[in-house]
C-alpha cells in the first residue's frame, strides 16, 4: 500500500496539491461545506491513480482542495464505508494519502443517530470520543511502520485543544453543540430499537457507520482529528420513528449553516 499512496500523492503533488493545512472529510449533508471553499483544484475520483470511488448517493465522489479563510484545505466529497464492499484499508487510503501530503490536522464529519435523550434532530454533537464496534480493523495485519506503531495509542482520540477551541467558537457564534461519544457499527441497516438501547446502555451519545476506522487511520500517523457529528434522527425509546437515507440527507441539512460556519471560524484560527 505504501507504494501506492506515493504514487497517488505524487499525481495530487503533480496537479498542484501542496501541503493543505486542514484536511477535512465531508460526511452526508456536508457537501455544502464545499461552497465556502475557494476551490482551486477538483478532482473526481474516478480520475485519482488508486482512489476508490464511492457508491452512496449523496456521497459525490471528489476531491477538492482550495481556500478556506485563508488557509489550504483539501476536502473529501464523499467517503467510503465498510459496508459498501471496501475493505478497511481501501475505505481508509485518503486518509494516509491526506497524511502524506502533509496533513496533520483532520477534520471528520458525519450524520448519525441519536442515542442521549438531550439530543434533538439537527443538533451537532462533537465527538469526544468513540468506541468502535466495527466487524473488521483497518491496522489488522502486518504493520507498516513506515506509518505508524503496531500497537496505537488512542487515549485522546480527538484532540482536546481542537475540541476546545471549536466548543469556544460554538459559543462566541451562539451555536447549539453537544460533546460525546459516537459509536460505530458496519451498517448499512440502521439500529433496530434493541440496538439503540445497546449503544445506549455500552456508553454511546450517537451511533453512525463511518468515520472511526478513519480516525484510527490517522491516529496511527500520529495526525490530530477533530470529529463533527450531525444529529439526523433519534434511536431514543419513544422518538424512533422510520429512518430512510434521504431523510437523514434532509435533517443533516438543519445543521449544515451551524457546521459550515463552526469549521469556517476553526480553520481561521491557529
Ligand atoms: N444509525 C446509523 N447510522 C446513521 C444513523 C443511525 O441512526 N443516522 C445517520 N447515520
Amino acid at each position: 500500500m505504501y507504494n501506492e499512496i506515493q504514487e497517488t500523492v505524487k499525481f495530487l503533488k503533480d496537479k498542484g496539491i501542496s501541503t493543505p493545512d486542514y484536511g477535512i472529510v465531508l460526511g452526508t449533508g456536508l457537501g455544502s461545506l464545499v461552497s465556502i471553499i475557494d476551490i482551486e483544484i477538483e478532482i473526481p475520483y474516478s480520475e485519482i491513480p488508486n482512489f476508490p470511488v464511492s457508491t452512496v448517493q449523496g456521497h459525490s465522489g471528489k476531491l477538492i482542495y482550495g481556500a478556506l479563510s485563508g488557509k489550504k484545505v483539501l476536502a473529501l466529497q464523499g467517503r467510503f464505508h465498510f459496508y459498501e464492499g471496501w475493505s478497511m484499508q481501501q475505505a481508509t487510503f485518503p486518509i494516509r494519502v491526506m497524511k502524506y501530503l502533509g496533513i496533520e490536522n483532520l477534520i471528520v464529519s458525519n450524520a448519525s443517530g441519536g442515542v442521549n435523550s438531550n439530543f434533538d434532530v439537527g443538533d451537532i454533537m462533537l465527538i469526544n470520543d468513540h468506541i468502535n464496534m466495527m466487524p473488521e480493523h483497518p491496522l489488522r495485519g502486518e504493520n507498516d511502520d513506515r506509518f505508524g506503531d503496531r500497537f496505537v495509542d488512542m487515549h485522546e482520540p480527538y484532540d482536546l485543544k481542537m475540541l476546545a477551541k471549536m466548543e469556544s467558537i460554538a459559543k462566541k457564534n451562539k451555536i447549539k453543540i453537544h460533546k460525546g461519544v459516537y459509536l460505530a457499527l458496519q451498517g448499512p441497516t440502521f439500529e433496530t430499537p434493541a440496538e439503540y438501547r445497546m449503544v445506549r446502555i455500552i456508553g454511546a451519545d450517537t451511533v453512525g457507520m463511518s468515520t472511526v476506522p478513519e480516525v484510527i487511520v490517522a491516529k496511527h500517523m500520529k495526525m490530530k482529528c477533530l470529529g463533527i457529528s450531525i444529529i439526523t434522527d433519534l434511536g431514543i425509546e419513544g422518538h424512533i420513528e422510520e429512518v430512510s437515507h434521504k431523510a437523514v440527507q434532509n435533517a443533516a441539512k438543519l445543521a449544515e449553516k451551524g457546521v459550515c460556519k463552526l469549521v469556517e471560524e476553526f480553520v481561521l484560527y491557529n
